[in-house]
């Protein structure tokens, strides 16, 4: 499936199905105006009688009309004019997408001017256009025996004004790159545990490496990791018969000199618990404890389609969490790649054990940043849900870049305080730390842990416990936080662009004259 960008008179475009949007109370877009003149009126009485009122996601299907030459004409409702604000955007492109779906069609085009959200240009309303469309047609049916009978688009036009058309040939491209990397993601969190195994997740990162020539990977095996002293890692995967993998993939593509910015994804292919298991509800969801290395992972398949202009080095940490003979007990103190070290006090709070020895391997990139991205903690989901990633820093410019590119993303992340008072909660009575804070802020504690890997550096971490994946009869990874990371890092490289220039964005900077 492709987006092409059209700017044809949208009367007398092609299309078995051609969308455009109206306001609440039947004020029509400006692309609906061109069709109600084409045909008369016709619109205008439609929407007169009262067959659809407009509002958020309202549809209504009209076949032939007459002076269009589009076969049939899908109207969908807006809301009010105060209330078009991004989420509502998504919603009415979901809502146009299941009724376009719903018909046999081979091929739609969608007409949602400046008119459909407020506050955003066309690059953004394109790109986001793009972006939620990809994700509405995806499917995950490779383990069926059977594919499913899901309708396929052969070709989706985006329809532009003429001035709009150059914006929007770029926000196609950048969307497919993100829709891409977000696929990628859902793909990889959507298999099962005996299939998406820590050496699975190294043959796709190989995969990665292998089509693009700007990546370079480095895996390391269990032994490899005992001769570093990677104690943490290895602890939580010493009950499992699945060998660990630390994964490093490299993309250059920027001058060598540049300092990277480093993603460690948390890739814990499934998480019994451990020894302090797991009740069994649900427990075939911690099948998706890997989504932080899937993120990683699709962010650089995003980035190599994109060729950013940048260095980013991935580091993903996996491992399957599982009790047996061998495993970790509570209690055990084990000693982290930094020499420091933790008392295990309960095997389940694993993710943390993880990632902090990758973050102190991030040491050695001297890094001009790191974040790490992980389902760590239930206590997540309580703070703030399933909509929100919960975003934690020790640096108030990275974090601040963060909220930036979450927000216009689409990809929301909130801050929570990493103040010194929660420390405490890590002390232990026979080590340097325990691996757990108890139950309050749990969150925030987790947090609080890694940072203690994470001093020579600016840091953020990412815990995606709540967005990760979706449960019940829509279980399903979602991709998220590709988005955020993906935008981040566009952001990252137009700034570095324009400080090649020797200009700044704004205009409005300290380092020039602006007279
Ligand atoms: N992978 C889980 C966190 C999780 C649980 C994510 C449920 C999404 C849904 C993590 O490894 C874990 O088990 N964390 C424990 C930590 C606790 C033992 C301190 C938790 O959150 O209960
Ligand atoms: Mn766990
Ligand atoms: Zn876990």
């Amino acid at each position: 499936m492709e987006f092409q960008i059209s700017s044809d008179e949208l009367s007398q475009l092609n299309s078995a199905c051609l969308i455009v949007a109206i306001g609440e109370d039947g004020e029509l877009s400006a692309a609906a105006q061109q069709l109600d003149s084409a045909c008369d009126g016709y619109l205008s009485q439609v929407i007169g009688a009262g067959d659809i009122r407009g509002k958020s996601g309202d549809t209504l299907l009209l076949q032939q009309l007459s002076g269009i030459a589009a076969k049939r004409v899908l109207l969908v409702g807006l809301g009010k004019a105060d209330e078009r604000k991004d989420n509502n955007f998504k919603k009415v492109v979901n809502a146009a997408l299941s009724a376009v779906k719903a018909i046999r069609v081979n091929d739609f085009s969608i007409a949602l001017d400046d008119s459909a959200v407020n506050d955003r240009d066309c690059y953004w309303r394109t790109r986001i256009l793009a972006e939620t469309l990809a994700s509405g047609l995806y499917q995950f049916d490779q383990l069926k025996s059977k594919p499913s009978d899901q309708v396929e688009f052969e070709a989706i036009q985006i329809v532009l004004a003429e001035a709009d058309v150059e914006a929007g040939e770029i926000a196609i491209l950048d969307a497919s790159a993100i829709a891409n990397g977000v696929a990628t993601a859902r793909d990889l969190g959507n298999l099962p545990g005996n299939i998406c195994t820590p050496t699975y997740l190294a043959e796709h990162a190989q995969a990665l490496a292998d089509e693009y020539d700007c990546i370079d990977i480095e895996v390391l095996n269990e032994a490899q990791m005992e001769e570093l002293g990677m104690g943490a890692l290895l602890s939580v995967a010493a009950g499992s018969e699945q060998e660990a993998k630390f994964i490093v993939l490299q993309y250059q593509g920027a001058d060598e000199a540049e300092q990277p910015h480093v993603l460690i994804g948390k890739g814990i292919t499934f998480d019994s618990g451990g020894i302090s298991l797991k009740p069994g509800e649900a427990m075939d969801e911690m099948k998706y404890d890997m989504c932080g290395a899937a993120s990683v992972l699709g962010t650089m398949t995003s980035v190599a389609e994109l060729g950013l202009d940048l260095n980013i080095v991935a580091i993903i940490a996996a491992a399957e969490n599982m009790p047996s003979g061998f495993a970790t007990k509570p209690g055990d103190i084990v000693t982290t790649l930094s020499g420091q070290t933790v008392e295990i006090l309960n095997t389940d709070a694993e993710g943390r054990l993880v990632l902090c020895d990758a973050l102190t391997y991030a040491e050695r990139f001297e890094p001009a940043s790191v974040i790490d991205v992980a389902t760590l903690t239930g206590a997540c989901i309580i703070a703030l849900g399933h909509k929100t990633n919960a975003l934690l820093s020790n640096n108030e410019a990275l974090a601040s870049k963060l909220l930036a590119a979450s927000d216009y993303s689409t990809d929301r992340a909130w801050p929570l305080p990493l103040w010194d008072e929660y420390q405490e909660q890590l002390d232990s009575n026979f080590a340097d730390m325990a691996n757990i804070g108890g139950r309050p802020a749990g969150t925030i504690t987790a947090a609080c842990f890694l940072s203690r890997f994470a001093k020579k550096f600016a840091w953020a971490h990412l815990d995606i416990a709540g967005t990760a994946w979706v449960s019940g009869k829509q279980k399903g990874a979602t991709g998220r936080c590709v988005p955020l990371l993906a935008q981040y890092l566009i952001d990252l490289a137009t700034d570095s662009e324009d400080d090649a220039d020797g200009c700044c964005k704004a205009g409005d900077c300290d380092c020039h004259d602006n007279d």
